[in-house]
């Protein structure tokens, strides 16, 4: 899987990419970031990526320049165009099946923008999929971009050891609700004990416990879930 992230500051990616899963991924071929600083397809000699708006107002607002041609050399580099995304707040809200649908392409192109926004013929020439992860303002897409990769290499095959695989996230495959309450030793902690079924060795009764929890708490905090897609049946389900 292909990440290019083009953004006018990569360096704030150094610090995320040299991080555990990530980086262990990278470095089993798994997964590549490329970073590309979009103020090298600056044409001036100021090397200028914004200017004022036209109309008046506060900010500044990229350059369609320098943005498309950065993006279509970008592509040019690999057989495989990639699927590019533009991170705004105007676009469609991330959630898991938007990062599922993700995670079908084998190159994505995550373009980060700053200042009030891009110039409009950005959007009309690269036609990009627009995503926000939510309704808040970021100084900039690049946080964004990096809540994409670290959500899609999830799922990217042997990223995960078979141990934690995401099948069982919140959100993830079958399961819409929310994780259930996790808990390590000590068995207990100021008083707070580690609820007797999960030290009962009982499968199957550890698996109802969870069930339960998972729940009550996707009901106590996000009743929503509840509301846009009833839960999917079980084989249990079936067999009653
Ligand atoms: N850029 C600025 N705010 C953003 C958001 N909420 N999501 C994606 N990109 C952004």
């Amino acid at each position: 899987m292909r990440f290019d992230v083009l953004t006018l500051f990569p360096d704030i990616f150094q610090g995320y990419l040299g991080q555990s899963l990530l980086k262990r991924a990278i470095d089993a071929g798994l997964v590549e970031v490329r970073l590309h600083d979009i103020r090298d397809w600056a044409r001036d000699k100021h090397s200028t990526v914004d200017d004022r708006p036209f109309g008046g107002g506060p900010g500044m607002v990229l350059k369609v320049e320098p943005t498309v041609e950065c993006v279509e050399a970008v592509r040019r580099q690999d057989a495989e165009p990639g699927h590019l995304v533009m991170l705004t707040p105007q676009g469609r809200r991330l959630d898991q099946p938007c990062v599922e649908r993700l995670a079908e392409h084998r190159r994505i192109l995550l373009l980060c923008g700053r200042y009030e926004g891009f110039d409009e013929r950005i959007r009309l020439i690269l036609r990009p999929e627009e995503i926000s992860i939510g309704d808040f303002v970021l100084n900039g897409g690049e946080v964004a971009a990096m809540a994409i990769i670290d959500a899609v290499i999830r799922l990217v095959p042997g990223v995960l050891g078979d141990e934690d695989s995401s099948e069982e996230d919140s959100f993830s495959g079958r399961r819409r609700w929310l994780e259930f309450a996790q808990y390590t030793r000590p068995r207990e902690y100021r008083g707070l004990e580690v609820p007797e079924v999960l030290l009962s060795g009982n499968h199957q009764q550890i698996a109802r416990w969870r069930e339960e929890n998972s729940r009550q708490r996707t009901l106590q905090r996000r009743v929503d879930l509840f509301d846009q897609r009833p839960p999917e049946r079980t084989d249990e389900d079936r067999a009653n």
